[in-house]
């Protein structure tokens, strides 16, 4: 074959002298096409196996509802009704066909989704023997098997408290005005001087700078900016249906993962060199990694592991962000549409600002007196709870509601 006879697409490559490297992409492409047919080829052999193991076992009592295919299931449907803010009809839908208690395939397992009040006190006071707090494995796979929510008995009270000491009210207190400036510098950056802004992007700028600088004492320059598209990539990956592929959002989160967990073992040595320096109580502000190495025991052996700092670390900013810039993003909507609510916030806050010189910081004292404010932002918080799913794994089979919930299954309750 001459060079003219080539398609176009090929000829103008090896002109160019890059048909080497376009023989490797069209090798890559055939490799990943491979990978998928063997995905969908084992899906399909698999399909048949799952319904059958299932449906004969438990003969009629497991709930209403359709499993679909393994793996996929209806995650795709459900992150579609997330991303199109339609997740609470994506829900009813299914009360309505199903009822209270139904089934589903979620995030690669199969499970069993929950309704109403008496759910949430099934769920929350549940004995840990019956209902284990788990989340997905593919879940766990980006976060870490050491995080709370995998954590049980000793070791969840254990790193709980050590987490919770980090937001006690005497600690809480010292961060007001830190926040403060990062609030300032963003409403500086982002909001002076704008006839629009799209708030929902800029309220999760916002949350990531704070997380950064409490959770990992990160300051603004290129560390955080280093941080951003891998913290990106865990969120968008913790939302996505678990496929491991190449091409995957699931499989860019497990390399960001990859990435940042060196880049915090990095920041623990340096916090561990900087408490070494300096005596415990001369560090202000402790940020949480610094607050957690400084957990000892008697002996002065570290209370918290280096693995479990690294993946609560991880949990606690995939927990504070998405919740907190959802949240702020309401409550912003909420001030555009209510002119009531907008103008008694307005008066309140501008009462503390009046009682402040300029460029004088908030304080605690002055958040207390934000009393209408919060009591807008827990009504908010009621009424869309920016949490609307949290999964528990049954570790026995289950009897709820004239169902049976399989042991091993995922127990999810829907908190709209
Ligand atoms: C508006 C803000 C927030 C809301 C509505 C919210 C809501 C929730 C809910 C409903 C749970 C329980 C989930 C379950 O049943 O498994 C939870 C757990 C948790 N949240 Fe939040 N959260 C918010 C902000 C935060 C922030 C800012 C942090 C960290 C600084 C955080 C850290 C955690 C952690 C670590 C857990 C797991 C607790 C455990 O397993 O014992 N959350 N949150």
């Amino acid at each position: 074959m001459t060079t003219n006879e080539l398609p176009t697409f090929i000829r103008k490559h090896k002109e160019t002298g890059i048909r080497k490297d376009f023989s490797r992409t069209t090798l890559c492409f055939l490799a990943m096409e491979l990978m998928v047919f063997m995905t969908l080829l084992l899906l399909l052999i698999l399909v048949p196996i799952f319904y059958l193991f299932n449906h004969n076992k438990y003969n009629g009592q497991l709930p209403p509802g359709s499993l679909g295919l393994p793996v996929i299931g209806q995650s795709l449907g459900l992150l579609r009704a997330f991303k199109a803010d339609k997740v609470e009809k994506w829900f009813q839908e299914r009360i309505t066909n199903h009822g209270h208690v139904w089934k589903a395939s979620l995030f690669g397992y199969p499970t069993v989704v929950l309704h109403g009040p008496a759910a949430n006190k099934f769920v929350y006071t549940c004995d840990g023997n019956l209902l284990a707090s788990s989340q997905p494995p593919s879940l766990t796979r980006i976060i870490g098997c050491k995080n709370l929510m995998e954590l049980s008995a000793n070791d969840h009270k254990r790193v709980r408290a050590a987490l919770v000491s980090f937001l006690k009210l005497e600690v809480l207190k010292q961060y007001v005005a830190k926040v403060d400036v990062e609030i300032q510098h963003h409403l500086q950056s982002h909001w002076h001087g704008k006839h629009e802004v799209q708030v929902q992007p800029l309220m999760k700028i916002l949350t990531f700078d704070i997380i950064c600088s409490l959770l990992f004492g990160i300051e603004r320059g290129p560390q955080r900016e280093k941080l951003l598209p891998l913290f990106h990539d865990m969120i968008e990956g913790v939302l996505s249906v678990p496929i491991n592929l190449p091409f995957t959002k699931y499989n860019r989160a497990i390399i960001a993962r990859k990435k940042l967990v060196p880049m915090i073992i990095h920041l623990i040595q340096k916090k561990k060199e900087a408490l070494m320096e300096q005596n415990q109580g001369d560090i202000p502000h402790k940020d949480l990694i610094t607050s957690l190495l400084s957990i000892r025991h008697d002996d002065s052996s570290t209370m918290i592991s280096e693995e479990e700092i690294i993946d609560n670390i991880i949990v606690v900013m995939i927990a504070g962000y998405d919740t907190t810039a959802v949240l702020l993003t309401f409550f912003v909507r909420l001030l555009a549409s209510n002119k009531s609510i907008y103008s008694t916030i307005v008066q309140e806050q501008q009462e503390i600002s009046n009682s402040k010189a300029p460029g004088e910081a908030l304080t605690w004292e002055d958040l207390t007196k934000m009393k209408y404010t919060w009591r807008v932002a827990t009504e908010l918080t009621r009424i869309n709870p920016p949490v609307a799913l949290s999964f528990r794994r049954a570790k026995q089979d289950i009897e709820y509601g004239g169902f049976i919930i399989p042991k091993g299954w995922q127990v999810s309750h829907n908190t709209n």
